[in-house]
């Protein structure tokens, strides 16, 4: 048996009763609850977990409110969560060869590859069966693991920041980049403004960009956050300065703000991972050209553009969706090099995992949530325990 957190549908039904379905008013912490599983047998292909650290990740916000879908309720009525973790092996099926007791790995989320590596499903979100990583230990195949770069100059708790972010940004980026050179050639403009707004995605996102040399804006309404890309030559703008876009005013005074910093020209590529009253802003200050890239749905499902506008600017609107396990482990090979995350100021233990994910529901993350998932840690990770 192993401790492991889960979200029943019941417990959802029931935080929604008390808040009367206002959203605002859930209590996350109520809804991710302590549990215990019993692990599957270890399999000739299977890998066999101790979980050390994971990653406070926004699918489990959405799974606890049901703001998306229920997907609880679609997988009848209960899930595991968690879909990023860093772990040690224990143990190892007889037909796995790159793995072996004692080395540290780090998950992937991709839960079914399409035909072109990308997931038609997240694993311990929609795909039917899964069980995350929000738990003592774990039984997974061994083609969802990747070697955690031990060596790369992070701290433990970093690396355990990036498994489902860094690929997810990592691959908005090519997808950017890729398609704004499509129209506008290297030679013809070598340096790029590239906007994004607050969050984890954003923030791994706007790395890879200054790390090729662009111009790269943090627009959040986090100083802390802010302060931590600035050390990253990221150039923050504060979010609350124009009251988080409430306004059509605040979207006009923020247009000028980022085209002063901008010479003029506006950014072009921008990356919105919450849509909602973000998205206006985005894409007013979209330059000629420009590519506004998406993965993420937090304040909305839904936009709302004009067509006409976008076409005579030639704008283009992407959406992705995490990225391929051979994109995952690209990424993981930048590690330290170009992703140097920030981590939330307190490591939450395992037991205080539900206030980790209510505190993240409330904003107040000074950088990623991370939660210390086992208290012994094996010899080979304690000089990365800073
Ligand atoms: N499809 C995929 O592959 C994929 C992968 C990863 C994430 N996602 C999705 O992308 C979204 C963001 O994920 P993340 O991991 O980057 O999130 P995150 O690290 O938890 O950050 C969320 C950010 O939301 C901002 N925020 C909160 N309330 C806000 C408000 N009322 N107005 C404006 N901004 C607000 C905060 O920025 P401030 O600094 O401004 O306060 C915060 O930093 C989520 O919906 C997540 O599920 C999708």
């Amino acid at each position: 048996m192993s401790r492991q957190y889960s979200i029943k549908a019941e417990a959802i039904a029931e935080e929604r009763k008390r808040v009367n379905d206002d959203l605002d008013k859930v209590d996350v912490s109520r809804v991710v609850a302590m549990d215990e599983l019993e692990l599957r047998e270890v399999g000739p292909g299977d890998v066999h977990l101790k979980i050390l650290a994971v990653s406070g990740e926004h699918n489990v916000d959405h799974a606890a409110l049901a703001d998306t879908v229920n997907i609880t309720e679609a997988r009848g009525g209960t899930i595991y969560p968690g879909n990023s973790a860093l772990g040690e092996v224990i143990r190892t099926g007889k037909d796995v060869t790159k793995f072996k007791a004692g080395d540290i790995v780090i998950t992937h989320c991709n839960g079914d590859p399409d035909p072109y590596g990308f997931p038609l499903r997240i694993w311990a979100y929609d795909q039917p069966e899964s069980i995350g990583w929000y738990g003592e230990e774990a039984v997974v195949g061994d083609w969802q693991l990747i070697k955690a770069p031990l060596d790369c100059g992070l701290n433990l708790w970093e690396i355990a920041a990036l498994p489902l972010r860094a690929p997810t940004a990592y691959h908005m980026w090519r997808r950017a980049k890729g398609i704004f050179r499509l129209k506008v050639s290297e030679e013809k403009l070598p340096t790029l403004n590239v906007l994004a707004f607050g969050g984890g995605v954003s923030e791994l996102f706007l790395m890879l960009a200054k790390s090729e040399g662009h111009n790269a804006y943090f627009c959040s309404g986090s100083e802390e956050r802010r302060a931590a890309l600035e050390k990253h030559g990221i150039e923050g703008i504060d979010q609350l300065q124009f009251n988080r876009f409430a306004e059509r005013s605040d979207v006009k005074a923020f247009i000028g703000e980022s085209k002063t910093r901008t010479n003029g020209t506006g950014m072009h590529i921008v990356c919105d991972m919450l849509r909602g009253p973000v998205f206006a802003p985005g894409l007013a200050i979209a330059a000629r050209m420009g590519v506004n890239v998406s993965a993420g749905w937090q304040l909305s499902t839904g936009i709302d553009y004009n067509s006409a506008g976008a076409s005579t600017k030639q704008i283009t609107l992407d959406h992705t969706h995490y990225e391929t396990i051979e994109g995952c482990e690209e990424a993981t090979a930048l590690y330290g090099s170009v992703f140097k995350p920030t981590v939330h100021h307190e490591i939450y233990s395992f037991e205080d995992l539900p206030r980790a994910m209510s505190e993240m529901h409330e904003n107040k993350m000074t950088g990623i949530p991370i939660i210390r998932v086992a208290k012994d840690m094996p010899e080979s990770v304690q000089g990365l325990l800073e």
